[in-house]
């Protein structure tokens, strides 16, 4: 592997526990302004300092965070479609040289494997692994899962494997039973997606379970930028990936800090109210 490609996978994947705590905030690409993403800029400031690297897509990126961020960019360059229509039908949206300048660390497609426009979306792959090849830039293949697939290990272990031999340098994909075995056939770095919010309880064991089956981290949005507390969320993930905390002690950890965080987003009046 190139030194400017193996680089740029160590500012997503850290080096000193070889895991990743990557924070997504790319679903506005095609279903608008989602629930706690209605205005991005609030959500993602205070989580900036707790993730390894940020999923997003130039839009949000050029308007939502400040070129002075220390924080390594997965640019979302598939898209192309909204919710009002078939989703396996993306393009990519964004170029190379436009990745390149903003100084992405990796850039980001989906490929919808059964899908109506599968083929489409996995020449899209190949296209764009051969573009980041030629200057050093990883790609991360994104496994959508359309309405009609189930989300079981032979599923999404046939579209992970289909990702990595045509070149994606990290695969994202979503949890599921025999997640060992999805991980086993995938050669290349795999990453959990959260998927809907579900209670905080329930995405820490979600982030355990892919973490000790073989994945080297999540790719996390609703489940932290959902939560009353996202803060003491993705502290208490921060904490099963890279500190090998248990369920339940990242749980005390997300209880613990939480009280506070969700007292200081009371306003003032409202608090002096409650005293
Ligand atoms: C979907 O394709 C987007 O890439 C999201 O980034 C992805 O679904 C991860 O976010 P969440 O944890 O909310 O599922």
């Amino acid at each position: 592997m190139d030194w400017g490609l193996k680089n740029r996978i160590s500012n997503i994947i850290k080096p000193n526990t070889g895991r990743t705590v990557m924070l997504a905030v790319d679903h506005g690409y095609f279903q608008g302004p989602t629930t706690g993403l209605r205005e991005p800029r609030k959500t993602i400031q205070p989580l900036l300092p707790y993730a390894d690297a940020l999923m997003l897509t130039r839009g949000i990126l050029r308007t939502s965070i400040d070129a002075d961020a220390d924080i390594p960019v997965v640019l979302r360059v598939s898209g192309g479609t909204s919710i009002l229509k078939e989703l396996s039908n993306e393009g990519v949206t964004t170029s190379m040289e436009e990745a390149i300048r903003l100084n992405a660390s990796a850039v980001a497609l989906s490929i919808f494997v059964g899908g109506e426009y599968e083929r489409r979306t996995l020449l899209n792959l190949s296209k764009l692994v051969d573009a980041g090849e030629r200057y050093g830039i990883p790609v991360l293949a994104v496994t959508a899962v359309g309405k009609d697939m189930a989300r079981d290990a032979r599923y999404l272990g046939l579209a992970c494997r289909i990702a990595a031999e045509l070149g994606a340098h990290i695969v994202k994909t979503y949890f599921c039973e025999g997640f060992e075995k999805v991980a086993e056939g995938c050669p290349v770095p795999l990453v959990m997606a959260g998927g809907k919010k579900i209670p905080e309880k329930e995405a820490l064991q979600l982030t355990y379970n892919a973490i000790h089956s073989g994945a080297v981290g999540v790719d996390m949005g609703r489940n932290i930028f959902q939560s009353e507390a996202p803060v003491s969320m993705i502290k208490a993930v921060r904490s099963i990936v890279h500190e090998n905390t248990t369920v339940n002690e990242a749980y005390e950890l997300f209880n613990s800090l939480k009280n506070e965080e969700v007292q200081q987003k009371v306003p003032a009046s409202k608090q002096a109210a409650s005293v």
